[in-house]
This record gives structure tokens, sequence and C-alpha cells, in this order.
């Protein structure tokens, strides 16, 4: 689908993204780069991130992949300097790193738990922290007037529970707080702005291979406002209206780029019943007589 920014909407900038090889991340990585970014991305995997540099070399977009875990500090440290040393500049942090599994409360181990909250929410503090110095204003490459943004990508399902998903909830919670707090610290001091997308189940991830397996997609759907599920481009975009100058108000916000999913529930009643009943529900009470318990009615 074509894009409805202007091909030129991130001309220059410099962006390193983790996670930026596959799934979200690399199609952010591509729409960036489309948009005028130069690109580099963290993976663990040399291969992912080699054919993902490849991919967006040959679209002619400048790209760079450096291998490292957001788990280990020095790896995230080698990498925001490599990124600098390569581009002369950084301009925007993307966080999308994470780790998943479904898993029963009951079968996770503490490890387990530990193992994702350290991927998403430790790590994306790791980041921010290692290109704090290169995206303050009057940073390293940077003018003395404006910061840099960082975009950390999270999730929707801790904002009630979810199934099997105890760990992910609570690393995302942790990302989330992280957003709004380095959006007030690093906001007013720096100049920073720091914002959250919480992308609903995107087709073609692994996120969506992992945690909805075979039929669920499919039923998933019925429980869907919009009756769809999203697509990759959809959080590309919504990324770069936050990293552009079109969200140059947005601070601190976690944009829900889900179709509405998170707000559904099943339908109690079918919409045609809800006229007649509720009507008739309220002619009974008018008609009743003072002082009749509701019980009774
Ligand atoms: N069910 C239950 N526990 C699991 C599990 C599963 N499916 N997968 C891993 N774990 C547990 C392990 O048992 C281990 O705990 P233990 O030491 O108590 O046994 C702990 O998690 C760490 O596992 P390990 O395999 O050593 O971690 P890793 O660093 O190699 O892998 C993961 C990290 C587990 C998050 C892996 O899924 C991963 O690398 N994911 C990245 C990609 C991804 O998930 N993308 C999806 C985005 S939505």
């Amino acid at each position: 689908m074509e894009s409805p920014f202007k091909p030129d909407v991130l001309k220059g900038k410099v962006a390193l993204l983790t996670g930026g090889g596959s799934g979200i991340g690399f199609e952010i990585s591509t729409q960036f780069g489309k948009h005028g970014a130069f690109i580099a991305i963290m993976g663990r995997r040399k291969q992912v991130l080699d054919s993902a540099v490849s991919a967006l070399r040959s679209l002619g977009i400048p790209a760079i992949g450096f291998e490292g875990d957001v788990r280990r500090q020095e790896d995230a440290n080698r990498v925001v300097e490599s990124t600098f040393r390569h581009y002369g500049r950084i301009d925007i942090l993307v966080n999308a790193a994470a780790g998943n599994f479904l898993v029963s409360a009951e079968d996770l181990s503490s490890n387990g738990f530990r193992t994702v909250m350290d991927i998403d929410s430790v790590g994306t503090f790791t980041m921010c922290h290692e290109a704090l110095r290169y995206l303050k204003k009057g940073g390293p490459g940077r003018s003395s007037s404006s910061g840099g943004i960082i975009l950390n990508i999270s999730a929707t399902l801790h904002y009630a529970a979810s199934w099997y998903q105890i760990h992910v909830s609570a690393a995302k919670a942790a990302v989330d707080a992280t957003t709004r707090n380095l959006a007030l610290e690093w906001g007013t001091d720096y100049d920073i702005r720091v914002n959250g997308i919480a992308p609903g189940p995107i087709d073609d991830t692994p996120g969506m291979t992992k945690l909805a397996p075979g039929d669920i997609k499919s039923n998933v759907k019925d429980y869907m406002p919009l009756y769809k599920l999203g697509e990759k481009w959809d959080i590309a975009m919504a990324a770069i209206y936050l990293a552009s100058d079109a969200g140059k108000y947005v601070n601190g916000t976690t944009l829900v780029v889900d179709g509405g999913l998170w707000l559904s529930k099943p339908r109690h009643l079918p919409k045609d019943a809800v006229k007649q009943l509720s009507r008739a529900v309220e002619k009974r009470s008018r008609d009743a007589p003072v002082g009749v318990p509701k019980s009774k009615l």
C-alpha cells in the first residue's frame, strides 16, 4: 500500500532499530528508509541481519546491521557507538526487540519471566540510556535546540489480563511506564520525545505465529471491531507519524494500533433484541405503581 506521507518526511534522519531485521521492526526499517532515513538495525541473528540489510539496500536505502543482544549492556553501548561512528548522528531510536512465548503462569519459571523482562523492559531502558548522549539536544551531531525521538514497541496485553502472557504483560507494562517517565524527564531536560506504539494482532509476524497458532487466528477475528488483522504497514505508518514532525507535540503517549480490539467484548445481546427488550423494561418500570420493589416487576 502506498504511504500517505511525503517521501522526504524523514529525510536525513538516522534511525537505529533493535529487532529491526524482522517482523514489525523490519517493516518500520523499510518504511523509515523509504521516507528518507538512514537505517541501522540491531539483532542477535547474523543471517537475519544480513538479509534484512541487503533487502533494504536493494531498495536504495542506506542500511547497516550490527549484531547484538539488548540484554547485554556492552552490546547496547557498542551498537549505539557504531551507529554514531557510521552515520555521524542518531535521531531516532526504535525499541522493537522483544521476546515472547505462550505459557501458563503455573508452568513459567522465574527465569522464563525474567528473560522476557530482560529483553523487553530492561533492554528498552538500556538502549535508551546508551543512546541518550546522542539524542539529547546539543549532543554529538545535534543542534543545541532539538533533541531526538524514541519509540518503544509495546502491546495491549496488560490493559486487562491476557491468557498465558503474564511475563509479557508485566514486561510491556514496564515498557509503557518507561515511555512515560522518559517523556517527562528527557522531554523536559533534553527535548527528546518518547512515545510508544501498542500493536494489536498483526498478520504475518513472529508474534502472530507464536501467540495465535493455527485456528485461533480465524477465531480471533470474530471479536474484532474492524473484523480484520492489522498489517505491519499500519504500525510503520504510526511510527512515521510519531517520529516525524507530524507528531511534534506528542510526547509520552503509547498509540494503540489495534483496530479497537482491546476494547472489544463479546456481544451479549443481538442489536435488534436490545431495542425491544430495553423499551419493554422501561415501559414496565414506568407503569409500575410507586413503591413496588423492582424485583416484583
Ligand atoms: N515455555 C516456557 N518457558 C520457556 C519457553 C516456553 N515456550 N521458552 C523459553 N522458556 C524459558 C526457559 O525454560 C528458560 O527458563 P529456565 O532456565 O527456568 O528453564 C528461560 O525461558 C530462558 O530460555 P532460553 O531459551 O534460554 O532463552 P533465550 O534467550 O535463548 O530465548 C526467548 C529468549 C525464550 C524469549 C526466545 O523465545 C526468543 O529469543 N525470542 C525472540 C523472538 C521473539 O520471541 N519474537 C516474538 C515477538 S512477539
